[in-house]
């Protein structure tokens, strides 16, 4: 299949061009399209054959469930049944935006799309072209992040056309993801609810309108524990070289990356940086990466620059640290798992 690019601006949509769009993603269609966190790959939620392309596009295990995408909250009682209470509370709380809610599944969505789980995954995305392109297509769309399986989740679209050139019908280029990370996932089919994958949305801020939720993330998973979310189970956001990550006072991480970039050049490798802005000029390799000097700016850079590494060929990088507690949270959640949980204590 022939991949068409389309360009649109979120601030002056062409709403013509996005029509389009939406007329094929109806009608079965692939659409990779922005949204706030990252790049999705849509699909209609409701056909069973068009979800089926999404797996084949990405090569995604058919044992990963999809989030449904909706444009306006009376949608939600088409996805699931059961809401409870505190679903609602969140929804108006924060959406459009970046969570899913995993609530019991309504009989209209087909077991593809939930990869057979009794629960389905549902958000109200907050990017306009996100919005409208649902609106539009007048059905729910089920997407997943527009990368291959395994890839780091696309918050630009050329990394979109890096990984599903000639896979999908359209790829709708619509700027940077803004946040850069994926939605928080919470699980509220269960009592008390829990978070399943951190994101955009903190704990603290779900915890202010629902103080008994749990937060189940923990650094690493342990093997004999069934992940509650299927997709937590798969090496995620995987750079293809080798990553370390180095905690600890910043003096000693510092000094222990310096050391360990000059030992790698030594054995001909390419090393690789990711650094913060204020001490990145303290590096010098191969490629060395400013991914920025707040959490909000290392949430969106931390894909481009797993990235950036791969297509500059580095064969090996350290990172510096990240620092817990809101976003950072889902930055360490991520960061931790593209390096295979390889984190060095000084
Ligand atoms: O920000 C996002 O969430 C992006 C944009 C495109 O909306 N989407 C995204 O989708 O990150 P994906 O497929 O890459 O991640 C969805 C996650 C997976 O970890 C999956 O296992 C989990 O949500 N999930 C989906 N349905 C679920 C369910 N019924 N129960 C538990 N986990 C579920
Ligand atoms: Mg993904």
């Amino acid at each position: 299949m022939k991949t068409r690019i389309i360009n649109l601006e979120q601030n002056n949509i062409n709403i013509e061009a996005l029509y389009e769009a939406a007329v094929i993603l109806k009608n079965g269609g692939l659409v990779a399209f922005p949204t706030e966190t990252v790049y999705g790959l849509g699909a209609n939620a409701l056909s069973q054959t068009a979800v089926e392309g999404i797996f084949k596009a990405k090569g995604r295990p058919a044992d990963n469930p999809l989030i449904v995408h909706i444009a306006d909250i009376k949608e939600l009682n088409s996805i699931a049944v059961n809401i409870p209470t505190d679903a609602l509370k969140l929804a108006s709380a924060f959406w459009p935006g970046p969570l899913t809610m995993v609530l019991p599944k309504a009989q209209g969505i087909p077991q593809i799309v939930t990869a057979g789980l009794p629960t389905v995954a549902v958000r109200l995305p907050a990017h306009p072209i996100a919005r409208r392109l649902i609106e539009l297509a007048g059905v729910p769309v089920a997407a997943p992040s527009a990368n291959i399986s395994g890839r780091p989740s696309p918050t630009v679209a050329a990394h979109v056309i890096e990984d599903l050139t000639d896979r999908v019908d359209i790829i709708i280029d619509g700027g940077n993801a803004q946040v850069g990370l994926e939605s928080t996932v919470i699980d509220l089919s269960c009592e008390p609810p829990i978070i399943l994958r951190p994101g955009g949305i903190t704990y603290a801020q779900i915890k202010e309108i629902i103080p008994s939720v749990i937060n189940d993330i923990s650094d690493k998973p342990t093997n004999n524990e069934a992940p509650k979310s299927p997709g937590m189970k798969y090496k995620h956001y995987a750079p293809k070289a080798k990553l370390y990550v180095f905690e600890g006072e910043q003096d000693k991480v510092i000094a222990e990356i310096k050391k360990r970039v000059i030992q790698a050049q030594a054995v001909g490798l390419k090393a690789g940086v990711l650094a913060h802005t204020d001490t990145v000029a303290q590096y010098n390799a191969h490629y060395v990466y400013n991914y920025g000097k707040d959490k909000k700016e290392l949430a969106a850079n931390l894909f481009l620059a797993l990235r950036e590494f791969d297509n500059n060929n580095v064969n090996i990088i350290f990172s510096e640290p990240v620092e817990d507690g809101g976003i950072g949270t889902a930055i360490k959640n991520r960061l931790y798992k593209a390096a295979a949980y390889n984190i060095i204590r000084l």
